[in-house]
């Protein structure tokens, strides 16, 4: 496989430091930048993260002596020193839009954590084992922004990266109706530690501003069909989300019910689950879970604490099926937020993307 230099902006975030992590001896990719707010530019990495560094394993050692970039500033050198870049950061969201565009239009293409895309209509949101055909809206967007190589592909919100893989395969089979979730939030989707929030502990905040919009409509657009120059979004099936953050450090879980048109058995359903994957697993991508789907037939499974890194954190976990009083079935399911919800799931999505040639230098 070639061998892509790539830029991290937002390179001092939360998911901007699981970035560093993955990206620092990835067979395909080599850090060759990083880049966050002025208020970092001119520090070495190391310096820049002093004091914040989150992650459980400690900072690359290649990177602490790396300089910090001003992802604004300092843009055009950012984009032509790299093939393209990973894009995660707290600003405004039409300062992000006009961010991510500019550097598409700098022939730098922009794999993104942010939302601010995610709405744009030639703009994939893609789950690489879901909805991988839908990169193919990217000539389209490239004509419109008047670029050979540059582009944005954005992936979906951390809150669904559970729910979504565990629906769609049965959604193919047996038509989804709708669905209803309830999602169980940790406190680094919200870029937090315990010790910069201590307000957490033995609480249960019942309000993550957006989570609930975003956790209802993005899987529409994962659920709809490249359309001429556009991606039209799915009319069903239905969701309704409510959205929590609770005192966990990573992991996302949702209690999901679900109804379908032709309500399969339950071992239909475990049988969808185990037979499921998707273009990652043919190509052998190097982030790709060998298994997406993993269904835990004890009572007391999948737990946020001790299932939340299966497969590199890149794997979802299912557990509790069982028929509900209400609608067809309930069941819970989990995914790590800035794994596969975050950075892990932007990584796949930029080998899918060199595997199928739109990285292509
Ligand atoms: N955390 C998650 O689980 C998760 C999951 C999916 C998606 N996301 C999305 O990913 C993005 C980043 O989230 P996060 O949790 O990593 O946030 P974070 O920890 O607050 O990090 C924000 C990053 O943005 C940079 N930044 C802030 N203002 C900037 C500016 N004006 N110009 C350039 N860089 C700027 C910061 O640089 P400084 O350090 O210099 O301030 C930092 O690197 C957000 O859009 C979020 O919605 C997060």
């Amino acid at each position: 496989m070639k061998q892509y230099c790539v830029g991290i902006v937002g390179a001092t975030g939360m998911v901007g430091q699981r970035f560093a992590l993955l990206l620092s001896g990835h067979p395909w990719f080599q850090i060759k930048c990083l880049a966050a707010s002025k208020r970092s530019a001119g520090k070495t990495y190391e310096e820049a993260v002093a004091g914040r560094w989150a992650m459980t394993e400690p900072i690359p050692e290649s990177l602490k002596e790396m300089p910090v970039f001003d992802a604004v500033a300092d843009m055009e050198k950012i984009a032509s020193s790299v093939d393209f870049i990973f894009c995660a950061v707290d600003m405004k969201k039409d300062e992000i839009r006009a961010l991510e565009e500019a550097y598409a239009k700098l022939e730098c293409p922009v794999i993104s954590n942010n939302s601010a895309h995610r709405g744009t209509p030639d703009v994939p949101m893609i789950i690489p084992e879901i909805n991988p055909e839908h990169a193919k809206i990217i000539p389209a967007q490239r004509k419109r922004l008047g670029t050979k190589r540059g582009f944005i592909a954005v992936k979906s919100n951390c809150s669904l990266q559970s729910y979504v893989p565990a629906l769609f395969p049965l959604s193919n089979e047996y038509g989804l109706e709708k669905a209803l979730v309830c999602t169980y939030q940790a406190i680094s989707g919200a870029g937090k530690t315990f010790e910069r929030w201590p307000e957490i502990l033995d609480n249960v905040i019942p309000y993550i501003g957006g989570e609930e919009e975003k956790s209802e409509q993005e899987p529409l657009k994962i659920w709809g069909r490249v359309e001429g120059d556009k991606i039209v979004n799915a009319t069903s099936p239905k969701f309704t989300a409510q959205c929590l953050r609770v005192p966990v450090s990573d992991g996302h879980m949702a209690a999901v019910f679900a109804s379908f048109e032709n309500k399969p058995s339950k071992q239909q359903i475990l049988d969808c689950w185990a037979n499921f994957s998707g273009r990652p697993q043919a190509l052998h991508l190097p982030s790709a879970p060998k298994q997406f789907l993993h269904y835990f037939v004890e009572d007391d499974m999948p737990q946020t604490k001790l299932n939340r890194n299966l497969e590199g954190g890149m794997a979802v976990s299912i557990g509790r099926l069982r028929e509900d009083t209400q609608y067809d079935y309930k069941f819970v399911c989990l995914s790590h937020n800035t794994l596969r919800g975050a950075a892990g799931g932007a990584v796949l999505l930029a080998e899918l993307l060199c595997a199928e040639g739109y990285l292509d230098k």
